[in-house]
């Protein structure tokens, strides 16, 4: 049994990153383990998580599973969770209490649990304690183990937990299954030493590791020719991409223009930190047009004091000189950012000072939290003296707010044509299509089959706070 710890966790040694590469190779008595039997995976949380599912769905294939959209049907259910806020951990424990139900009349189901939640010593303790009777645990840096902790778990008989607290090296070459034909995740760093003071990330992701430029640039270069339309490429802080380099001086600025060379439609990148948002990022974007006008770039608060408490290394004025950079450059470009409320201390002023600077960006859209306290981090130790009410409040105003100004951008879109990557049938009304633009806005059109996984120019019809609605005018 191998089960995490928050100390281990939180250390930066100066070890050296592997990178293995290895064939990634399932032993053969192994390749039969799921023949006739059907899995289903439940994804929570962030992009990571998304594509991290992609590689689990890979690996439980090769051993014969099949993928089963009623989890109630399947004789595997894996969850793959986050760790990032309260309600994410109770709605992850609720579902098991459902999966627990479903074990009381199939015995022979599997239960096991991944991603974020996993590496949390508190987690996996409640589990230990009382959800004795599912199958396995495993960490976010072996997920790779899955067929050996699998295999263990279903002869055994037992539960079994398998997570490394350690800072995880690089694994080349597992497997993956993508969701989408036209549209790909591509990891290109692991981790985050940020440790804003309100995360855990830092602690169930490890330090930060940057995989090595070729090996991005081939796996993107493959996608192109498996006609990939567009890469999104995927970190914690992507413009610290290369930092960790001890053997080399190659930056995120570097790969996003060796990424734009291998000819790929449409490239995006999350999350940006403005902390490592530097001024040749923005030139590199501006020249090179399959380079998204996109930049998810979280604020998190308006508010100095705030701002140093949560350990963002930023101040609103610094914040504002970056928005404005990025706006001047690429006049067309959408900003959209994550913005915490009810933060330890955060006094009226300070969160006036949020609606501030929401009513100065103007902002494309905003994801918004209520601060939830994480075991384990500096921030939980701070005293949280801002009643649930309020923090509700707050969170109502600023939605308010946000939703207007996503309102009025999408406004102006109206009777203008835009390029959109058709991705599908929509998912509400089955007649219709969507995709995104490159400014990453969600368009239902009108059409047929045949522009799917294709870039057309759409004619924006109509517009809604989420959402747009247009014609196709020509295939581009
Ligand atoms: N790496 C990204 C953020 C990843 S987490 C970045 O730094 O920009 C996604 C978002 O979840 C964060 O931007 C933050 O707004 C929110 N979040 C993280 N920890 C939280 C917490 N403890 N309570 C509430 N929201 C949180
Ligand atoms: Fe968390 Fe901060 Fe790292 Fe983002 S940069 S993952 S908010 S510690
Ligand atoms: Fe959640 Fe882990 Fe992503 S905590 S937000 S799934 S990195």
């Amino acid at each position: 049994m191998q089960i995490p710890n928050m100390l281990e966790s939180k250390k930066r040694g100066q070890s050296k990153v592997k990178i293995i590469k290895e064939e990634y190779i399932i032993d053969q008595n192994m390749k039969e383990l799921g023949k006739g039997k059907k899995y289903h995976i439940k994804t929570y949380g962030c992009q990571m998580n998304i594509r991290d599912t992609e590689t689990l769905r890979a690996l439980l294939e090769e051993m014969s599973f099949t993928w089963v959209d009623d989890f109630k049907e399947a004789d595997l259910i894996l969850l793959n969770t986050c760790a990032i806020r309260e309600n994410v951990h109770n709605k992850v424990f609720g579902m098991l209490g459902h999966v627990k139900h479903l074990k009381a009349i199939k015995p022979n189901v599997i239960v096991g649990l991944c991603g974020c939640m996993a590496q949390e010593e508190v987690v996996v303790n409640k589990i230990l304690n009382k959800y004795k009777w599912m199958d396995f645990v495993i960490g976010t840096h072996n997920m790779h183990r899955l067929p050996i902790v699998l295999d263990e778990a279903i002869t055994k008989q037992k539960l079994k937990v398998e997570v490394w607290s350690k800072e995880g090296d690089i694994i080349e070459n597992v497997p993956v299954k993508r969701d989408s034909k036209y549209k790909a995740w591509v990891n290109i760093m692991y981790g985050c030493d940020k440790f804003c003071t309100y995360c855990i990330v830092p602690y169930t992701r490890g330090k930060q590791r940057s995989r090595r430029p070729e090996d991005i640039i081939t796996e993107v270069k493959e996608l192109v020719l498996d006609g990939y339309q567009e890469v999104t490429l995927l970190g914690q802080n992507v413009n610290a991409y290369g930092k960790d380099f001890v053997d080399l001086n190659y930056n995120m600025e570097n790969l996003l223009e060796d990424v734009s060379k291998t000819g790929i439609n449409r490239i995006r990148f999350v999350t940006s930190h403005p902390w490592d948002f530097t001024d040749g990022m923005i030139e590199v974007i501006k020249n090179n047009k399959n380079i998204m006008p996109y930049f998810h770039l979280p604020i998190q608060s308006g508010s100095d004091k705030v701002l140093k408490l949560m350990g963002r290394r930023y101040n609103r004025e610094k914040y504002l000189e970056l928005f404005n950079k990025i706006k001047e450059a690429i006049p067309e470009s959408s900003i959209t950012t994550d913005i915490i409320v009810g933060f330890p201390n955060e006094s009226k002023e300070d969160f006036n000072d949020t609606l501030d600077i929401v009513n100065k960006c103007k902002f494309d859209g905003a994801y918004t939290f209520i601060y939830s306290k994480r075991e384990g981090t500096p921030a939980s130790k701070m005293e949280d003296n801002i009643t649930i009410e309020e923090k509700e409040k707050r969170l109502q105003k600023l939605n308010e707010l946000v939703n207007e100004y996503a309102r009025l951008s999408n406004e102006k879109l109206l009777h203008k044509v835009v390029p959109v990557l058709i991705e599908g049938y929509s998912e509400k009304k089955s007649d219709m299509l969507m995709g995104y633009t490159d400014t990453f806005k969600l368009v239902n059109v009108k059409g047929n089959s045949k522009y799917i996984g294709h870039i057309v120019n759409v004619l924006i019809t109509d517009t809604k706070s989420w959402s747009l609605n247009g014609e196709i005018v020509d295939d581009n």
